[in-house]
């Protein structure tokens, strides 16, 4: 592939080692806030060139019914209050995943609560689901929707108690349900007070049963719109064929892993520094190895057949491309983005086609889940 075909002009492709210095230097959440209002304002489009997002090389991907220009998309979190959608989509972003937002608006942990890595490549976060409310973002959205797949993100408000934590959901679920073309329930937060638990396999199955019944009342004849559900990197293998078979009892879409580790196994930055971070969940590159497994158990236990979002750790057309092997139709990135910059969508689908080429391999079906064969 041919720099002409991307949609930044190549004089721009070396702003981000420029920006990113200055960025760094900034404390974490105040460099994320400035990238976000970038992409909010008009100033945005004067940089990316056209707005055509980027298709991939090997055709249009299908999964869960949706169509996707290409298989790389936003994680979760990156942009929670749905203002970004639009101009990340031109960025050569195959989708985004908008959230997570909680019923109620909430405004997260106190601050600092994002903190780099860099020896490791690695953000910690314990943002706690900061968010100006479900309600308010799918205004929002509606009035400025994304040229591309919009996946919403939905998570319990912290002032609501597990045993509330159905019907929180569920209101939330009945306004994105309005915009979304796909619907991720998060049970996977390490920074929601008990939020993990709602993965056990009861627990799980009570709520999204609900979701999905309530998702075929409001479809009526219509296809129901897909949902999916987000884990965590910690869970056993016992813990994650249970989500699996809940996942296939109740017909979902598919799953999204995974979450932010609250492991801290195998880092390079020091153990002073990690202490005096504290809490929080882990991503980026040390959690890579660790969620293309649980993609690789998913696949397994569930023969190939219930569709995976992966996501953990992708800088590169090649971390892209082990989590795809392993078993992932569609991949997504936060902390990629971060240290990567604005090209990382462009620069993963190019080098994803370059690899495809090199393999032979002539779709993105044929590669899902090769490790396996
Ligand atoms: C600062 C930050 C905030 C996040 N917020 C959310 C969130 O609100 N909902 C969610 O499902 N995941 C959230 N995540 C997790 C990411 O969506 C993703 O699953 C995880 O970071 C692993 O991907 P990565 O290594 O590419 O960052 C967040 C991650 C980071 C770094």
């Amino acid at each position: 592939m041919t720099k002409k075909r991307f949609t930044i002009h190549d004089s721009r492709l070396t702003i981000y080692d420029l920006v990113r210095p200055i960025l760094f230097k900034m404390p974490p959440e105040t460099a994320h806030e400035l990238a976000i209002r970038f992409l909010e304002s008009g100033y945005a489009d004067k940089i990316i060139q056209n707005q055509n997002f980027t298709s991939f090389e090997f055709g249009e991907i299908e999964a869960f019914g949706l169509k996707f220009k290409n298989p790389v998309g936003v994680a979760a979190g990156f942009d929670k209050n749905g203002v970004a959608a639009k101009r990340l989509a031109a960025l050569g972003f195959g989708f985004v995943e908008v959230g997570t937002t909680t019923f109620h608006p909430q405004p997260g942990n106190p601050k600092p609560r994002l903190f780099r890595l860099p020896q490791d490549k690695a953000l910690i976060n314990r943002a706690g689901f900061n968010n100006d409310g479900t309600r308010v973002v799918v205004e929002r959205l509606k009035r400025d929707r994304p040229p591309c797949v919009l996946g919403m993100n939905i998570g319990k408000s912290k002032i609501v108690p597990n045993e509330e934590a159905v019907e929180d959901y569920q209101k939330s679920f009945d306004l994105v349900r309005e915009i979304a073309d796909y619907i991720v329930v998060n049970v996977s937060s390490p920074n929601t007070p008990h939020l993990r638990e709602l993965q056990k396999a009861d627990a799980l199955f009570d709520l999204l049963s609900v979701l999905q019944k309530r998702n075929r009342e409001l479809s009526a004849n219509k296809s129901l719109t897909p949902l999916l559900v987000k884990i965590a990197p910690d869970l056993s293998e016992a813990e994650i064929e249970a989500v699996v078979g809940v996942a296939q009892d109740l017909k979902l879409a598919g799953i999204v892993a995974t979450n932010t580790t609250v492991g801290r196994e195998n880092l390079k930055t020091s153990k002073t520094e990690i202490e005096r971070i504290g809490a929080g969940g882990l991503s980026g590159a040390p959690l890579k190895n660790r969620s293309t497994e649980i993609i690789e158990k998913i696949f397994r236990h569930s023969g190939g057949k219930l569709p995976i979002i992966g996501v953990g750790g992708i800088f590169t057309g090649g971390d892209a491309f082990e989590k795809i092997a392993a078993g992932a139709t569609l991949v997504q990135l936060y902390t990629g983005f971060v240290y990567q910059g604005f090209t990382v969508a462009r620069d993963i689908n190019a080098s994803l086609a370059e690899i495809f080429r090199q393999r032979g391999l002539k779709t993105l079906e044929a590669a899902v889940g090769i490790n396996h064969e």
